[in-house]
């Protein structure tokens, strides 16, 4: 997040001598800064160096394959009927991809016993249900089913489930942040922005955890696994400060923007990166001019690719949608409401409708393991005789 954020011990001034409480020596100081020094960056205070690896292996390597072949149709994936994971992040789901960010899934009750670090993406991980704890060298941030944890790439992090959890996971090469339409100059959100600083948590609990050992930290890194052994734990953090932290959004503190007529998808928008945005559809009044078309028009988004999870199985213009599924319009395709629900949205009030887009720049492509789950005469659900 581009605002600061300070928990913990830290000395008066940075690059200074701070002494450990137990006159032992001294805290190791440690940067993790974005974009050469020029980007969002946390100075973090720690009891043993980051450096210390006992020893590097490799796991293997997260190969995405696709065929453009076969990437022009309309797609619909029941996510929810895929098996469970045996870890929420070696055993991911992939769903679509291209080369600024990947899209997966995973269901499972199951806390990884180790640690990962995600060195080559920004997370987005959508809790779709479920609930637990996000740990990091940041502090303990408790998650539950509608938020959007941000987990900035290099964090070293761990959740830990409390119950059964579906996640929907983007990973995206470039920074994830608001839009920079929502804030001013000084990095402060606007009026008009659908939500605002009191929305967003921030770790708050640091838990500093001395203990030496070997410990195991999964990272990813070029698409390829390695495990890296660290003689002590992860989370040694005394004390931490700047602007680069895991941080969660819920898709219930979106504040929707309504108007006489249909607004356009951008007023929806949570997050943007290079060569994608996300947006979220939350409970909402209808448009309010007399004759007003809720449903969207057909429309040519003519360098973007729609993708949408439908965490519930309301969505005012798509038909044979359930809780978890998610749809993939390409460009090259015009698309929308199917036959009779632009005709069925005239005079509706509202919608329960709760659903995330991720608009792409560039086509996605779909990894094969992903098939035996798609819904394969979704494409001809537009047809006028397909009742
Ligand atoms: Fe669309």
């Amino acid at each position: 997040m581009p605002y600061y954020h300070s928990l913990g011990d830290i000395p008066h001034k940075r690059h200074t001598v701070f002494k450990q409480k137990n006159g032992k020596g001294f805290y190791q100081e440690h940067l993790v800064g974005s974009y050469g020094f020029s980007g969002p960056q946390s100075l973090l205070y720690r009891v043993y160096p980051p450096t210390e690896v006992i020893d590097i292996k490799k796991i293997r390597p997260v190969s995405l394959q696709g065929n453009p072949a076969d990437s022009l149709r309309m797609r619909h994936f029941r996510l929810a009927a895929l098996p469970d994971s045996e870890s929420q992040t070696l055993s991911r789901s992939p769903v679509l991809f291209n080369s600024d960010l990947s899209i997966s899934f995973c269901q499972t009750d199951k806390s990884d016993d180790f640690f990962y670090r995600n060195a080559q993406a920004d997370e987005m991980i959508f809790v779709s249900s479920g609930s637990g704890v996000l740990e990091s060298e940041y502090g303990n941030l408790p998650f539950r089913s509608g938020d959007h944890i941000i987990i900035h790439r290099s964090i070293t992090y761990r959740l830990n489930l409390k119950e059964y959890c579906q996640f929907l996971i983007v990973e995206s090469n470039d920074l994830l942040r608001p839009p920079d339409r929502y804030m001013n100059g000084d990095g402060q959100f606007l009026e008009n922005s659908p939500y605002c600083e009191r929305d967003i948590r921030i770790p708050s609990e640091l838990m500093t955890n001395d203990d030496r050992g070997e410990y195991r930290v999964v990272v990813k890194r070029d698409n390829f696994l390695h495990e890296v052994l660290m003689a002590h734990h992860p989370f040694d953090v005394v004390g931490w400060d700047g602007c680069y932290y895991p941080w969660i959004f819920n898709i219930e503190d979106f504040e929707p923007i309504t108007g006489r007529v249909h607004q356009p998808p951008p007023v929806h928008q949570t997050f943007a990166a290079a060569g994608f945005v996300t947006c979220a559809f939350v409970p909402r009044l209808f448009d309010y001019h007399p004759d007003a078309i809720p449903a969207p028009y057909n429309h040519s988004n003519v360098m973007s690719d729609e993708v949408l999870y439908y965490a519930n199985d309301e969505f005012m213009s798509r038909k044979g949608i359930e809780y978890g599924s998610l749809t993939h319009h390409p460009f090259g395709l015009p698309h929308g409401p199917q036959p009779g629900k632009m005709e069925q949205s005239i005079g509706a009030k509202s919608t329960n409708e709760l659903a995330v887009m991720i608009d792409t720049f560039k086509p996605l492509l779909v990894p094969a393991e992903i098939m035996d789950v798609e819904d394969k005469d979704y494409g001809k659900s537009w047809l006028l005789n397909d009742e």
